[in-house]
């Protein structure tokens, strides 16, 4: 089917330490680093979504040695574009100089997963030989930076990989959606509608901590495990597992339920917080430029958030 050629990351330059956040909140680095894992984040102050969406899109180019003129399809996830129409994806087209289809996918924090099963299936029908995925955010722009339970999670950043249809390293897919507003909720502006007459929240992420957690742990296990069964493999065979990094916690739990280390899954939340569609690519990204992923090496992706929507993925690198 296909296989990741080229990753690339971008994150911006303003950190937001948990010292700066507990200025702004009733916080303190101590808890923050405890409770979730994060000592900063990344969070941007003059660029779009889209702009470091290109960004990671340059770097990942580079790093597969393609052009923008290979490309057959950008595919983008976003929650935080700047733009409802045109998407993100649109507008990396026209920066990179890209004449391709372009087109977005919304599965919040796992669409990184979403992305990758979409572009199989162009892959399947033989409608690309190589597309480009990115996932891209501006949280800090849909964060209420006065509720202490959100804000000290999020992070802005983008992470993106060039596939290729050369050689099938996607070897198996899980992807579970069970519709629910309740638990994760990322309200739109209502507008000024006169004819509109229901009352609407706050625009921005609206999250129950403790539900998220549990939902998490349980769909992180279920999924590895699930992969695990159906491709007749172990733990001891993945050299890692990539997970969305939503809280260190979370992961610690999951590593300890699935009855493995926490040095199984690759975990960079202490640097950039919750980047949602972003985490994976980024991990991805830095795991690959550290030279730690050997081809031939069994990698599970795995996420999970807003939808409620929870995916994983077998890759052999
Ligand atoms: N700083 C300091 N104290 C805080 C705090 C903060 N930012 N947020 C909550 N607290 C306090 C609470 O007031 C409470 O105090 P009390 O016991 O005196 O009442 C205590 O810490 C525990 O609060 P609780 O809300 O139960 O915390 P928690 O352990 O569930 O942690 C989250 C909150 C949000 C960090 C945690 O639930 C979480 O990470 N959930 C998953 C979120 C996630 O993954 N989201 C992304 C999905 S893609």
């Amino acid at each position: 089917m296909f296989h990741i050629i080229g990753t690339g990351m971008y994150v911006p330059e303003r950190i937001v330490t948990n010292d700066e956040l507990a200025t702004m909140v009733d916080t303190n680095d101590e808890w923050i680093k405890q409770r979730v894992g994060i000592a900063e984040r990344r969070v941007s102050t003059e660029e779009w979504t889209s702009e470091m969406a290109y960004k990671a899109a340059l770097a990942a180019l580079e790093n597969a040695n393609c052009k923008p003129e290979d490309l057959d399809y950008i595919i983008t996830a976003t929650v935080s574009g700047e733009t409802v129409s045109p998407s993100t994806a649109c507008m990396v087209q026209k920066l990179l100089g890209a004449t391709c289809p372009a087109m977005e996918i919304n599965a919040a924090c796992s669409a990184f997963l979403f992305l990758l099963e979409t572009a199989a299936g162009f892959f399947a029908r033989k409608k690309a030989n190589k597309i480009l995925v990115v996932g891209a955010e501006r949280l800090s722009g849909i964060i209420d930076w006065s509720d202490r339970g959100t804000c000290i999670i999020f992070g802005d950043g983008a992470g993106a990989a060039v596939l290729s249809n050369d050689v099938d390293g996607y070897l198996d897919s899980v992807v579970t959606v069970q519709g629910n507003d309740e638990v994760i909720k990322i309200l739109t502006a209502v507008g000024c509608s006169p004819f509109f007459t229901k009352e609407a929240d706050t625009p921005y992420v609206h999250m129950m901590g403790q539900e998220t957690f549990k939902y998490a742990v349980s769909s992180i296990c279920n999924d590895v495990n699930t992969l695990l069964t159906q491709n007749n493999l172990t733990l001891d065979d993945i050299s890692y597992i990539v997970p969305h990094q939503a809280n260190k916690r979370i992961i610690d739990f999951a590593a300890k339920r699935l009855k493995t280390t926490e040095d199984k899954f690759y975990v960079n939340i202490e640097r950039y917080g919750n980047t949602s569609s972003a985490s994976i690519p980024i991990a991805l990204d830095e795991l690959n430029r550290a030279g730690k992923l050997k081809h031939g090496d069994y990698i599970i992706l795995t996420a999970f958030g807003g939808g409620l929507a929870n995916a994983a993925c077998l890759l052999r690198w």
